[in-house]
This record gives structure tokens, sequence and C-alpha cells, in this order.
């Protein structure tokens, strides 16, 4: 072979080589870009399910063909496959009063999607995170089938006014790392309830559980089912109509604990040690709980950062005080717990106290100036 010929074989192989990887380009730039057709089409039926009268799904059409673009849609970068849908409603504002005021309460109803939950979308094989909070589903259940998305890690149905009882189905739903399922009291009538927790022991991976306003006064396991999840970080269980608090159970093993919940139920029993033996707690809120004695140390909970216990009589309480005013609080709600003047010395040293609530209480003198270091521009309600 002359050294010519050899020259234009291996150029001629270079640009055999050129074309194959442009060629490979174009293709996997078109699977990148375009989502797969069966995706698109289950979408497509997906949203002729739903009402959307502020026509926030304008893109999901069938001449836009990039599903992946869509309002809400994400596809994964390597395999073009839809792995996300993110749809609350009000841009997820659904707490903030402020928000229905700006925009008008009228507007806000138009923003919610309604209407049914095609079980088109089993065809996303991939999906990852589905968020439908926020909307108004209008008292149907949550459907059975959502249990099936084997590879779901965020599921958000907060606040969409979901009715029934909340299918045991999701229980299969083991790669799960957020569940919020959290209803929230505008349409009393339709709320969400629980027999048992006994579905939610498979969920070995869950970081954050959040069931606020469903009724749990049936599922009488749910501690023992919590206790079991150690990798839970944070747990709001706000207004469950939750009664048996487990008292006599010692300690829970719940070393990643940080944020705990048990606002507004109406417990009415003694206070449970445990929760004072959860030392990685950061944020505690036992507002208007109805614990009676015996007065539980605050000593092991030494992370703490909020808590909240307005409506609480045991915190009327100057050895809690003493324990509290060692701590790194920056967020304190005691309004309404019979607290008198003579503890607030006490919280003199509480410099990171950014907000605090002492209203309602038994205050005979003025607040001390030097309470928190007070910075006029913090929170401070009396
Ligand atoms: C996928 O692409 C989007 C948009 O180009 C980019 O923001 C994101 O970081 C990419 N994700 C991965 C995992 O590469
Ligand atoms: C779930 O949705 C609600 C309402 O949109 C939102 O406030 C909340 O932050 C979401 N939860 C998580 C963990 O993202
Ligand atoms: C979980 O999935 C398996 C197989 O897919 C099924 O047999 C079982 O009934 C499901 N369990 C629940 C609680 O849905
Ligand atoms: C608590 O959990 C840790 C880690 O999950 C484990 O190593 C330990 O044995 C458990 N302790 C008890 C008393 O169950
Ligand atoms: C605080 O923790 C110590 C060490 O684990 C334990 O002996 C003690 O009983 C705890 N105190 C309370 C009030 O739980
Ligand atoms: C709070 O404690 C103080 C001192 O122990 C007591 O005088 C006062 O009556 C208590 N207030 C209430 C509402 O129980
Ligand atoms: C506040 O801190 C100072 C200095 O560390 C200490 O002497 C004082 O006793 C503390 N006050 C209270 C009420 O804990
Ligand atoms: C007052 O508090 C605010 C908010 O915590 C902080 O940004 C500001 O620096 C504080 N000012 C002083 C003088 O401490």
């Amino acid at each position: 072979m002359s050294v010519r010929s050899s020259y234009s074989f291996f150029s001629c192989f270079h640009l055999f080589l050129l074309v194959i990887l442009a060629l490979f380009r174009l293709c996997s730039s078109i699977q990148n870009s375009h989502c797969n057709d069966i995706e698109r089409q289950a979408l497509l039926q997906f949203k002729h399910g739903l009402t959307d009268e502020s026509q926030r799904l304008a893109s999901w059409v069938a001449e836009n063909k990039d599903c992946c673009t869509w309002a809400g849609i994400a596809c994964d970068n390597s395999t073009g496959h839809v792995h996300r849908i993110h749809l609350p409603g009000l841009d997820g504002h659904c707490q903030y009063i402020d928000y229905y005021r700006t925009i008008g309460e009228k507007e806000a109803l138009k923003q919610k999607l309604k209407g049914d939950i095609s079980r088109s979308l089993l065809e996303l094989k991939q999906l990852k995170h589905l968020d439908l909070s926020c909307n108004d589903f209008r008292g149907i259940h949550v459907p059975k089938f959502v249990g099936s998305f084997q590879n779901l890690r965020y599921l958000n149905l907060s606040q969409s006014n979901f009715g029934g009882s909340i299918p045991p189905q999701l229980g299969n739903l083991s790669e799960l790392h957020v569940l919020c399922l959290g209803s929230f009291h505008d349409h009393p009538i339709e709320t969400t309830s629980m027999a048992n927790m006994k579905w939610l022991s498979s969920l070995g991976m869950l970081h954050q559980l959040d069931m606020s306003g469903v009724d749990l006064s049936k599922a009488t396991d749910w501690l023992q089912v919590i206790k079991t999840l150690p990798s839970l970080v944070q747990v709001h269980l706000s207004q469950c109509e939750l009664s048996n608090l487990h008292m006599y159970v010692p300690s829970v093993n719940l070393t990643s604990l940080s944020v705990l919940d048990l606002s507004f139920n109406n417990f009415n029993s003694p206070v449970p040690q445990w929760i004072f033996r959860v030392t990685s707690l950061v944020s505690l809120d036992l507002t208007l709980c109805h614990f009676h004695g015996p007065i539980p140390s605050f000593r092991n909970l030494t992370s703490l950062e909020l808590l909240h216990a307005a409506w609480t009589n045991f915190m009327n309480s100057s050895s809690i005080f003493q324990e509290l005013s060692s701590s790194n609080l920056v967020s304190l709600d005691i309004e309404s717990c019979g607290i008198s003047s003579s503890l607030l010395d006490s919280l003199q040293n509480l410099t990171n106290l950014i907000s605090l609530d002492l209203s309602e209480n038994q205050l005979t003198k003025r607040i001390p100036k030097s309470l928190g270091n007070c910075n006029t521009s913090k929170n401070f309600v009396q």
C-alpha cells in the first residue's frame, strides 16, 4: 500500500466515522427533544379528563409534538421519557391568603384544575414526580392506580380536595421519598380518611410524610408504623383527629426526625414522653393538642429551633422556661398558655429568637426590653 492510498483510506474511514457520529447525534437529539408518541397520547388523554378554566395546559396540543416542553412536564435527558408532572394550582401558593387577595378569589378558583385523573397516565412508566397539589378535584378518590408508578419518588396531592379513603395500594411505591396527602379544610365534607397505616410500613425510603387533615381517628397503629420508618425527616399530622398517642411507648428510634407537627389533635391525655426523647428534633408543633401534665423536660431536645405550643397548659412552668433559656430557639409560640410575667426573665438569653408570640397570657408587667436582645424588626407579638 502506498503512502497516498493509505492516507485516502484513512480519510475515507474518518469521513465514514464522522457521518455515523452525526447520524447518531441526530437520532439521539430527536429522541431527546421529542417525547415518545405513546406518552404524548397518554398526556393528551389526561388533559382531556381535566377541566382547565384558565388554560394552564394551552401548550398541551397534538401539533406541539415535543411534550417535554409542555407546561409542567419534564423528561429524562438521556431516555426522553416523561419523568415529571408538576402541576400545582396557584403555583403552589394555596396556603397564602395574600395570594388569593392579589389575584381575587374567582381567578384563584379558575386556576385550579378540576375533573378526573385518567388511567392513561399509567403509560408514563418512568414517572418519578407527580404534583397535582393545590387543585380542586371535588371529592373524587385518590386513584388506586397511583400505586402502580413503580419509579415514583415524589407524590404531592395535598390540598386538592380529594375525598374517600386513601388507597393502601400507595404502599407499593417503594421508591417514594416524599408523600404529601394533606387536605385543606375549606370543603370539610370532602376529607380523606384512612382505616389503618399498615401499608405505609413498606415505604422504607420515605423522608417526608404529610397527612395533615386526613381523618386518622381509626388508624390507631399510626405510631407503630411511623416508628418503623427510620429515614423519616419530616412528619406532619396536624388536624388528623388522632387520639391514641401511645403514651407508654418509651422511645421511638427516629434518629433523623427533624420536624414533628401534631398540632390541632384533641389528644386529651398526659404528655407522651417519647416526643421529648427524639433528640434530632429541630421543629416541634404541639399547638392545641389538649395535653395535660406531667410537665415534660426539653433538656434533651438540644437542636430545637421552633417550638409552637399555643393553648398548652403545661407550658406555664418555670422548669420548662429554665431549660429553654439555654436553647437555640428561633421561633416560640406560647399564645394562651397561662404564662405569668415572672417566667419571661428566663427568655433573656434567647438571642436567636426572631419570632415570639406571647398573646393572650397572664402578663401583668411589661415585657423586659432585654428579651431576646429585642430588635424592632423582629416579629414579637404580645
Ligand atoms: C437536562 O436538561 C435540562 C435542560 O437542558 C438541564 O437543566 C438539566 O440539568 C439536565 N439534567 C441532567 C440530569 O442532565
Ligand atoms: C406539596 O404541595 C403543597 C401545595 O402546593 C406545597 O405547599 C408543599 O410545599 C408541597 N410539599 C412538598 C414537600 O413539596
Ligand atoms: C402491589 O403490587 C403487587 C404486584 O404488582 C400486587 O400483587 C399487590 O396487590 C400490590 N399491593 C398493593 C397494596 O397494591
Ligand atoms: C435504631 O436504629 C438504628 C439505625 O436504624 C439501629 O442501628 C438501632 O439498632 C436501632 N435501635 C433500636 C433500639 O431499635
Ligand atoms: C435525656 O437523655 C438521657 C441520656 O440518653 C436519658 O438518660 C434521660 O432520661 C433523658 N431525659 C429525658 C427527660 O428524657
Ligand atoms: C402559672 O403559674 C404561676 C406560678 O406557678 C401561677 O401563679 C399561675 O396561676 C399559673 N397560671 C395559670 C393560668 O395556671
Ligand atoms: C443568661 O446568660 C448569662 C451568661 O451566660 C448567665 O449568667 C445568666 O444566668 C443567664 N440567664 C438566664 C435567665 O438563664
Ligand atoms: C434585626 O433582625 C433582623 C432579622 O432577624 C436582622 O436582619 C437584623 O440584622 C437585626 N438587626 C440588629 C441591629 O440586630
